[in-house]
């Protein structure tokens, strides 16, 4: 044999082996065997085990489309705000999962943590990384007040709507007759019990009804907001077709639809790196708080997480147990019964992996700029800056078994499951 033709051989081996590999790598696919327990895991991740939406008691009009309608408006307006120019949507963006891409919150200034997505979030007890409100409509009332958010005040809230003719009418259409507030020495243009200074001391000269009212109607405007809210929810994604198939006894149809990588992933996410411990069920968490040694910034303080939130949530007037909840029975079994200890140091709500391909940079800091980076810290589990890492392996997997973990939970991306006319400022 020449050398021209051995050296044209060792060429073509040499191209199977590497596109055989590349076969191998993402497929063409073939049915990957699961056991029956790992079908039965599947199977309560999938979208299609997710419950309908439990009602929300402590808000009646949670399911009604003229609140949601109502909300929708207010969610989109930059008039809600101290200097006119910022609403929900400035930092829950649409088209971006409902999250702004920054590593925190931007609003009238920076905000303390990265900014959560909010589909979804009617199924969880908890609002916020500290889990320091229990309902979409409780949370809804304090980036209002923040003063890195919307910085504004419950009254000037308040005189707002009632001053605004189509927003006064939607609000009593829903929710019965605006209070007189016109009295200016008993209802001054701007108070609040927590915006600044000014605002405190003008609430504190308030009479306690009068607060109520003004209370009663702000609370109001939230379980608007929350009505919209909870329209926005996740679709089924690939990985959900894929248990679909799997549970209707198509191995061969379920293998076209993920790659050989993904569902390797999968094996790995359920099984070696042990991630269902906390991200389970259909939203991939168990909605509980876990400290997992995510470092904070070289800048930032740790964050003393669900520890703070704890005592906030319990302090909050408007929680489920509070006065301007529409449950009589006061029914809260979350809020009574709620896990304490010292464990809670650190802790943070698990969130959920639905939809992560465009909610980059991730943490409650925003401290990991790429899903590769946060896979890398599962993997290191350094000692946590504050408290103790519960998430203590390390893992030890090399970069493809990674790479397929990431291309794994890729899989979970799937369109917000809300009529288009939600997903964009109302006409
Ligand atoms: C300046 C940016 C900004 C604005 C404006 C803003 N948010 Fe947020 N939002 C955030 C950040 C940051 C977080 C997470 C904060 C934390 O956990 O401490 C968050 C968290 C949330 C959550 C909790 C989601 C979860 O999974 O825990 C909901 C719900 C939410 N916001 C709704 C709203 C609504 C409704 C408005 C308007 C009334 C609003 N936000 C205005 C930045 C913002
Ligand atoms: C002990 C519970 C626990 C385990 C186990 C766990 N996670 Fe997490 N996960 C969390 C919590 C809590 C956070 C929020 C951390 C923070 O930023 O404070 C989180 C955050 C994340 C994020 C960032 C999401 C975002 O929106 O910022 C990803 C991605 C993630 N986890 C994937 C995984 C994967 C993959 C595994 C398995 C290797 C895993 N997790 C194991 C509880 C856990």
């Amino acid at each position: 044999m020449s050398s021209k033709r051995q050296g044209n051989a060792r060429y073509m081996i040499g191209t199977v082996i590497l596109l055989g590999i590349t076969w191998w790598q993402i497929g063409p696919h073939f049915p990957h065997t699961w056991s029956d327990s790992d079908l039965s895991l599947l199977e309560s991740l999938s979208i299609d085990s997710l419950p309908s939406l439990p009602p929300d008691r402590s808000n009646t009009y949670a399911d009604s489309d003229d609140a949601a309608r109502f909300g929708h408006k207010l969610f989109f307006d930059t008039r809600l705000s101290s200097n006119g120019q910022v609403s929900c949507a400035t930092c829950h963006v649409p088209e971006k999962r409902f999250t702004d891409g920054l590593p925190k919150g931007r609003g009238i200034a920076l905000s303390g943590r990265n900014t959560r997505s909010i589909v979804g979030t009617a199924y969880s007890p908890w609002q916020y990384w500290d889990g320091r409100r229990d309902s979409q409509w409780a949370q809804a009332l304090s980036p209002l007040e923040d003063p890195a958010e919307h910085g504004g005040n419950r009254m000037a809230y308040v005189h707002f709507i009632s001053n605004d003719v189509t927003y006064r009418q939607n609000y009593e259409a829903l929710f019965g007759p605006m209070p007189d507030i016109s009295e200016s020495a008993r209802f001054p243009d701007n108070a609040s019990p927590v915006a600044d200074d000014e605002s405190q001391a003008a609430w504190e000269d308030m009479s306690p009804p009068d607060r109520q009212q003004v209370n009663r109607v702000y609370a109001n405007l939230g379980k608007a907001i929350a009505a919209y809210e909870r329209r926005l929810l996740h679709g089924p994604s690939r990985f959900d077709l894929y248990v679909r198939e799997l549970t209707s006894g198509n191995a061969g149809t379920a293998s076209d639809i993920l790659t050989r990588a993904e569902i390797l992933g999968l094996q790995l996410f359920i099984d070696e790196a042990r991630c269902t411990e906390c991200h389970n069920g259909p939203l991939f968490t168990n909605n509980e708080f876990h400290n997992t040694g995510m470092l904070s910034f070289p800048s930032d303080l740790p964050d003393r997480g669900r520890i703070e939130g704890l005592q906030k949530v319990l302090e909050d007037p408007f929680n489920c147990l509070g006065d301007y909840s529409d449950d009589p029975a006061r029914n809260c079994p979350e809020l009574t019964y709620v896990r304490t200890g010292i464990e809670l140091l650190g802790a943070t709500l698990t969130p959920s992996l639905r939809n992560l391909g465009g909610t980059a940079p991730y943490g409650h800091k925003g401290q990991q700029e790429t899903l590769a980076e946060v896979l890398d810290q599962y993997n290191r589990s350094p000692l946590a800056m504050i408290g103790h890492n519960e998430a203590e392996f390390p893992l030890r997997l090399n970069q493809r078994e990674l790479q397929w973990l990431e291309a794994f939970l890729l899989t979970l991306e799937s369109p917000v499951a809300a009529a288009d006319a939600w997903l964009r400022a109302p006409e």
